[in-house]
């Protein structure tokens, strides 16, 4: 295939060369030899894209450029932060280690959490670390890791609340980050959840949830575990997390990093995240920003 479009293409320029000569008949000669050529270039791009199409060597070329971009929503204690200008947390450290492990400089992108899918997709990003719970769905536009966390979605609710239970949340009006797993239980646009909320108020982040809860805007919030622990923390005498979780047992979410479809970085990666947990420096991380 590859020696066909060769000769097609050797045989045009000798044509187009040709037509430069200068010798009477050159306009058509031309116009076809310059045709041939488009569609053989065009056959060329087509094959190069449909090898592409399985893998891409990401690694290679963030190991020429010296840097690889983590997307977050750094809006999420203790998996994402800030502390003064810096992004800290769980899903950073992890990051570092990437980069180690890759021998170039981590750059960490700060956008909203239901961005970091199409920064992945639209190639403007590496990879996204964001306490990330893997879906179905989601694996329709990304690819994941290994997972290195689990999580419930919890219940936060006024101290003095009258719910008391997951099914205290039908006909109430629950606040969640926006995009979130959280989000998509309590709005269960497929009916695949047995909870019937009043209204979904859905917001950037979950912080601005957990305020208009203490302003009484919305009846409860639901939002990941540790981040809940977080949040409640800053008001405990007015906030609390409820003993019984929105998911399941059987509904436990896992957390993974998400890679361009098809990106070989996926591997390495992997690689790391085994490495961190064979070595108990995942549970080190996990615990020292968990206190
Ligand atoms: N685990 C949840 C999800 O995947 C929430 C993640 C929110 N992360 C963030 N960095 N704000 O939807």
């Amino acid at each position: 295939m590859k020696k066909w479009i060769a000769m097609i293409l050797a045989g045009a320029m000798a044509l187009s060369l040709a037509a430069c000569g200068g010798s009477g008949s050159a306009a058509d000669t031309k116009e076809e030899a310059a045709e041939e050529t488009a569609e053989a270039a065009e056959e060329t791009a087509e094959e190069e894209t449909a090898e592409t199409e399985e893998t891409v060597d990401a690694v290679a070329q963030i190991q020429a450029n010296g840097k690889i971009i983590m997307v977050t929503n750094a809006e999420f204690e203790p998996f994402e932060y800030k502390d003064g200008d810096t992004i800290v947390g769980i899903d950073p450290t992890i990051a570092a280690k990437i980069a180690e492990k890759l021998g170039v400089e981590l750059e960490i992108q700060d956008i909203a959490f239901d961005s970091c899918i199409p920064a992945l997709s639209s190639n403007k990003a590496d990879f996204c670390a964001a306490g990330m719970s893997v879906t179905e769905d989601r694996k329709k536009n990304v690819d994941f890791t290994e997972p290195y966390f689990t999580t419930q979605q919890v219940i936060i609710v006024p101290v003095d609340s009258e719910i008391a239970a997951r099914a205290d949340l039908n006909g109430k009006v629950v606040g969640v980050q926006l995009g979130t797993t959280g989000d998509l239980y309590v709005t269960n646009e497929d009916g695949a959840h047995d909870i019937a909320v009043a209204d979904v108020s859905r917001y950037p982040k979950g912080v601005d949830a957990v305020s208009d809860l203490l302003a009484g805007r919305v009846d409860a919030v639901v939002i990941d575990q540790f981040p809940a622990e977080k949040l409640v923390a800053q008001n405990p005498d007015k906030i609390k997390i409820l003993d019984e979780t929105l998911t399941t047992e059987k509904e436990v979410e896992e957390y993974a990093i998400a890679v361009p479809k098809g990106s070989n970085l996926v591997d390495v990666i992997n690689e790391v995240i085994t490495e961190l947990k064979d070595s108990g420096e995942l549970d080190e991380i996990l615990a020292s920003y968990n206190q």
